[in-house]
C-alpha cells in the first residue's frame, strides 16, 4: 500500500491507496471484514480488474481505478439505483472539469462530443438473510492516460480524458469529489426520494427514445428505450408490450 488517508466524507471517510492490485474491487471486499466504516480502494494500476459480465477492464497507469465500499440503509430493490446515481455523481464532477458525458444504461459514461466510452461503474453487494450487508462501487474513468496504453482491439471503441481534451486532472482530488457527490446524491434521495435522481439521469442519457438491443444472460431483447424505473431498470418497448430489464449490455441499433 503506498499509503492510508481520511477525507471529510461520512460515507466513506478512509482511503487506501495502492500502487498495483488485481481489482480493486477485490480488495475492498477482502477489507470490509475488518473495517466498520466505508472506505474507498485506489489504486494506480489494476492487473485483474474486470467489468460488467466479468470482462477485463485494462486499467494502466494514470487511470482513475477506485472502489467505494458503504454499508448503505436502503431496501435492496434500491441497490439498482445506485449504479445509476454513480453515473450521475461521476457525470457532475467531471462537468466542473468542462468534460461533456452522456449517460448509457446501466454502467457506462460517454465522451458528450465522439459518443466513445471513457468509464463504467460496477456496483456488487452482499445480502444474507434478505438484508444488505454491504455495497462495492467500483469506479473506472480513462482520465490521464492514452490510447497506446491499451490493447489494439480496445483502443477504437473507447477514448481518454487527456487525449481529448488535452488536460490532467489530479486523481487524489478528483477521487474526494466523488466520493463527495455520491453522498450529496445519497443524501438528496433519503430527503427527495429518487425522482430528482431519475430526472438528472434522463437529462444525461443518450438511449431514451431510440432502438436499442440489450444482451441479458437469458436472452436477447431488441426495442425501444422507454424508460428507467425507480429502481433503476430499463423498460423496453417491444411492439405493444413493455419489457422492464435490471441488467444486461445495451448498444444503440
Ligand atoms: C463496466 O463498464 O463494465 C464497468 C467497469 C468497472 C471497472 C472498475 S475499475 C475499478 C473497479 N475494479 C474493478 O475490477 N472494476 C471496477
Amino acid at each position: 500500500m503506498i499509503n492510508e488517508y481520511w477525507i471529510d466524507s461520512k460515507l466513506c471517510p478512509l482511503i487506501f491507496k495502492y500502487q498495483e492490485v488485481g481489482s480493486t474491487n477485490n480488495v475492498a471486499r477482502k477489507l470490509i471484514e475488518e473495517n466498520n466504516i466505508g472506505f474507498t480502494v485506489v489504486s494506480e494500476v489494476q492487473t485483474a480488474g474486470y467489468g460488467s459480465a466479468d470482462k477485463f477492464w485494462e486499467s494502466p497507469r494514470g487511470g482513475l481505478w477506485c472502489s467505494l465500499a458503504i454499508i448503505p440503509k436502503i431496501e435492496i430493490p434500491l441497490v439498482g439505483v445506485i449504479p445509476i446515481l454513480s453515473a450521475v455523481a461521476v457525470a457532475e464532477v467531471l462537468d466542473d472539469y468542462n468534460v461533456d458525458t452522456v449517460l448509457k444504461w446501466p454502467n457506462d459514461i460517454l465522451l458528450k462530443s465522439n459518443k466513445k466510452k471513457i468509464g463504467g461503474i460496477l456496483v456488487e453487494g452482499k445480502t444474507t438473510q434478505m438484508k444488505l450487508n454491504y455495497l462495492i462501487i467500483g469506479i473506472g474513468l480513462n482520465i490521464n492516460t492514452t490510447l497506446n496504453q491499451y490493447s489494439p482491439s480496445l483502443q477504437t471503441q473507447i477514448a481518454t480524458i487527456s487525449e481529448e481534451l488535452n488536460i490532467e486532472i489530479d486523481l487524489d482530488i478528483l477521487t474526494r469529489k466523488i466520493i463527495l457527490k455520491i453522498e450529496e446524491m445519497c443524501k438528496m434521495i433519503d430527503e427527495q426520494g429518487i425522482k430528482s435522481l431519475l430526472d438528472k439521469w434522463r437529462s444525461r442519457n443518450n438511449i431514451l427514445g431510440m432502438k436499442v438491443k440489450v444482451q441479458t444472460p437469458e436472452k436477447q431483447y431488441t426495442g425501444i428505450a422507454f424508460n428507467i424505473t425507480k429502481y433503476g431498470q430499463l423498460i423496453l418497448e417491444i411492439g405493444e408490450k413493455k419489457v422492464t430489464i435490471s441488467s444486461g449490455t445495451l448498444s444503440l441499433c
